[in-house]
């Protein structure tokens, strides 16, 4: 890990991992990408990517293609000066023009991460872990300077990227405002077109599910205008060399540290090179910057890797388990919770709820968790959001006694919240109508019955502080499930100045990210799970305060198989909340076998969510065996690396994916059979990650054979018979 600036030829090179990265200023001060990709040694590229082919707008004094800003290749451009492709920022200055041109003022570069002021990111465990480049710009027109960071991790081949921007007046002139239209986190530019682009898209109960598509001329983007990062769109993305695959070729990772409304955007010009800028949408966004004022940027997380996707995975892996998620949790082996959701629905009580306690003990289950319907009056979706008064009405005791009975019963207790949420039937929206966002002079657009509140408020902010508190306060309280089930709409606040109203969409998110900082840090050794009508907010923000997510409200085995290879292209397995559920499945009305939902739900931090009473013993006693297994590769599966070996998306008949620990000792196979057909063509498989030339034993086969062999060749899948089946093989090291 280096940052280094070369004198001469006034460039930057970051090395990171076995990647570089290359940035040079231009005489006249702009600062133009070079390259990036597997490391190189020079840095002086330009002699490689000048070209005097092709004529275009040509303006006065900037001659050289590198310096037409039609053509530049920039590393924060700007809209309205001769660039005409997709800015990374506009502004809007007061006298109503809007130009950006930035040039070079200054740059530094330094020991550590600096945090976002208000915003989750990636953040160091010790200074020596990563370095900084932070380059200074200036549009002196305007009065807008830019900061541009970028972070360099020992050993890792990833770069963070945000960006600071200021109004720093013009001239003697500091008190005209600027308007900011378009205030991206990151611009990274190809000088090539030859890539694929990954979308990982979806719907509730179908997130992200893998879709490649060649990159063509024009733009083409991946978005969410939601208020939530989404079950749409996840604000991820890959650029990758056409043949690239999960163990070759090269493959770009782009990752946003937000939950809100986000923009993908990459461009192919004319001169077939490639811009990718990634950042808050810019839909329905402006942001006022007094002088002196300043905006920060989420954060964008890049990955390169040259050998294919599932090493960029594994990169993301390692940074977010160690880098992003926080906590007492953050290492530590989660509790085999039952969620009552799925098994109750709104009609429980605290007998039916210490019941299943009872049965879950019997079966070595550790925690009960209670969803939704103990609060308010809420015995469907349609009222009570909003109320965070415990109903013991319903329950029949306080929370204390009920949380006292399922301790007795031996096991640890979690919640349900949906804090941000408001049902215009409830006590909270009779007493405070405006806290909703609405626009007052039209009708509400309710979602799944309900209003989001307004979190840029503070008072809002504190009273949902001052209520969580007290809840959990109140009773021994383990676990807490963060819920959000509705996207914004009439995204307008009560409190702000016109000229700020579209500042709502963000200030909405810092005010989430302000009452996530002080419920979570006020209750450090509550395990907290975010989720959002299942998995509408998979996404580093939310990693950065809650060490996992629940993955979808689709528990089928069979459907979770696409939607958690999509998940694990950037998320660590051990922040997929997976839960073995009732069959025929609520979603689907599917039979899998229980064994297969159990080998499903342990790619994740695995639990249970169904009525255990309706069992029938053979099932019942399966749970044993299941959690038998849960407690053996937990650490494996939580620590070792992941591999997917056959992708659900490519293969209708069957999943495969394996897990190696760090020191290559064990490993896991699990495979899945999607459909079975008659005699049907055998189909091997090629395990990953293991020593060449070391032997394993595949205990389920009776095989001993070297690592090379096992990788190069393979084996066949064994037979198995039936729908839906699976199979697990767990593998030891000889020595
Ligand atoms: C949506 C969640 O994804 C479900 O798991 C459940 O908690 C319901 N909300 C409760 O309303």
């Amino acid at each position: 890990m280096a940052i280094t600036f070369d004198e001469q030829s006034r460039s930057i090179k970051l090395d990171a991992g076995t990647s570089s990265y290359v940035l040079q200023i231009l005489p006249k001060g702009q600062v133009v990408h070079r390259y990036w990709g597997a490391a190189v040694s020079d840095f002086d590229l330009s002699a490689l990517l000048e070209s005097n082919s092709g004529e275009s707008l040509g303006l006065d004094g900037e001659n050289t293609l590198d310096e037409n800003p039609d053509h530049m290749l920039a590393e924060y451009p700007g809209g309205g000066a001769g660039d005409f492709r997709v800015p990374a920022v506009t502004a809007l200055a007061a006298d109503g023009s809007s130009a950006v041109d930035l040039r070079y003022v200054s740059h530094e570069i330094q020991q550590g991460k600096p945090a976002l002021a208000g915003l989750p990111a990636v953040y160091l465990n010790n200074d020596d872990e990563a370095e900084t480049l932070a380059i200074t710009l200036e549009d002196k027109y305007c009065g807008l300077r830019t900061v541009l960071y970028y972070t360099v991790f020992a050993g890792l081949n990833v770069i963070t990227r945000h960006t600071v921007l200021s109004n720093v007046g013009v001239g003697a002139r500091h008190d005209v405002p600027l308007q900011l239209n378009y205030a991206m986190s990151s611009c990274v530019e190809f000088s090539s077109s030859n890539y694929k682009m990954l979308g990982l898209y979806g719907a509730w109960a179908r997130e992200r599910q893998v879709e490649w598509l060649p990159l063509r001329h024009g733009t083409q983007s991946l978005q969410s205008r939601r208020g939530y990062s989404s079950h749409q769109m996840n604000p991820f993305t890959v650029l990758a060399t056409p043949s690239a695959d999960e163990v070759q070729g090269e493959v770009y990772g782009f990752n946003l540290v937000y939950s809100g409304s986000f923009l993908i955007e990459a461009e192919v010009d004319q001169k077939d090179t490639t811009r990718v800028v990634m950042g808050i949408n810019p839909y329905d966004f402006a942001w006022k910057l007094e002088p002196g004022e300043t905006f920060t940027t989420p954060e964008a997380v890049l990955v390169y890797s040259n050998a294919g996707m599932g090493e960029m995975s594994r990169t993301y892996h390692r940074l977010y388990t160690k880098n992003l998620c926080r906590g007492a949790w953050r290492d530590k082996r989660r509790p085999i919770l039952i969620n009552n959701w799925e098994a109750t629905y709104f009609k429980f009580n605290a007998d039916k709820l210490v019941n299943l306690a009872e049965q879950a003990a019997s079966a070595g289950i550790e925690m009960l968790v209670m969803d939704d319907g103990w609060f308010g009056k809420r015995d469907g979706d349609n009222s009570g959001l909003g109320d965070w008064f415990v109903n013991e009405e319903k329950l029949g005791c306080s929370l204390a006694e009920l949380v006292e009975r399922v301790d007795d019963a031996g096991l640890k207790f979690g919640i349900w919240f949906e804090p941000e949420m408001v049902n215009p039937d409830s006590d909270l929206f009779r007493a405070h109508p405006d806290w909703a966002l609405s626009i007052p002079s039209r009708p509400k657009t309710l979602g799944r019955h309900q209003l989001a509140l307004d979190m840029s408020r503070k008072e809002v902010r504190d009273y949902l502080v001052e209520r969580l508190t007290d809840i959990l306060n109140s009773a021994d309280i383990s676990y807490v499930k963060w819920d959000c089930n509705r996207y914004l709409s009439e995204a307008f606040s009560a409190t702000l100045p016109a000229e700020r109203g579209r500042e709502i969409w963000h200030r909405y998110m810092l005010g989430f990210y302000d009452v996530l900082e002080r419920i979570t840090s006020a209750f450090p050794k509550v395990l907290f799970e975010s989720c959002a009508s299942g998995g509408g907010r998979f996404d580093p923000a939310m990693l950065y305060y809650m060490p996992q997510t629940w993955t979808s409200d689709n528990t089928d085995a069979i459907d979770r198989l696409k939607i958690q290879y999509g998940t694990s292209f950037a998320y660590p397995i051990r922040t997929i909340g997976a839960h073995v559920s009732a069959t025929p499945n609520h979603q689907t009305g599917r039979n899998a076998p229980f064994m297969t939902r159990g080998a499903v739900a342990l790619q994740g931090t695995f639990g249970y969510e169904l009525d255990l009473a309706k069992l029938d013993e053979s099932e019942f006693d399966q749970i044993e065996d299941q959690i038998d297994l849960y407690q053996e590769y937990q650490k494996l599966i939580f620590g070792g690396d992941f591999y997917r070996l056959i992708s659900p998306f490519e293969d209708s008949t069957q999943a495969a994916w394996m897990y190696v620990s760090p020191d290559k000792k064990s490993a896991l196979v699990q495979v899945v059979m999607q459909h079975i057909s008659g005699n049907h063509a055998p189909r091997r498989i090629r395990l990953q990650g293991l020593e060449p030339q070391s032997l394993y034993k595949i205990e389920e086969l009776g095989v001993t054979l070297h690592g090379d062999s096992l990788m190069n060749l393979g084996f066949i899948i064994p037979e198995s018979w039936g729908d839906h089946q699976s199979v697990c093989l767990t593998i030891k090291r000889k020595g």
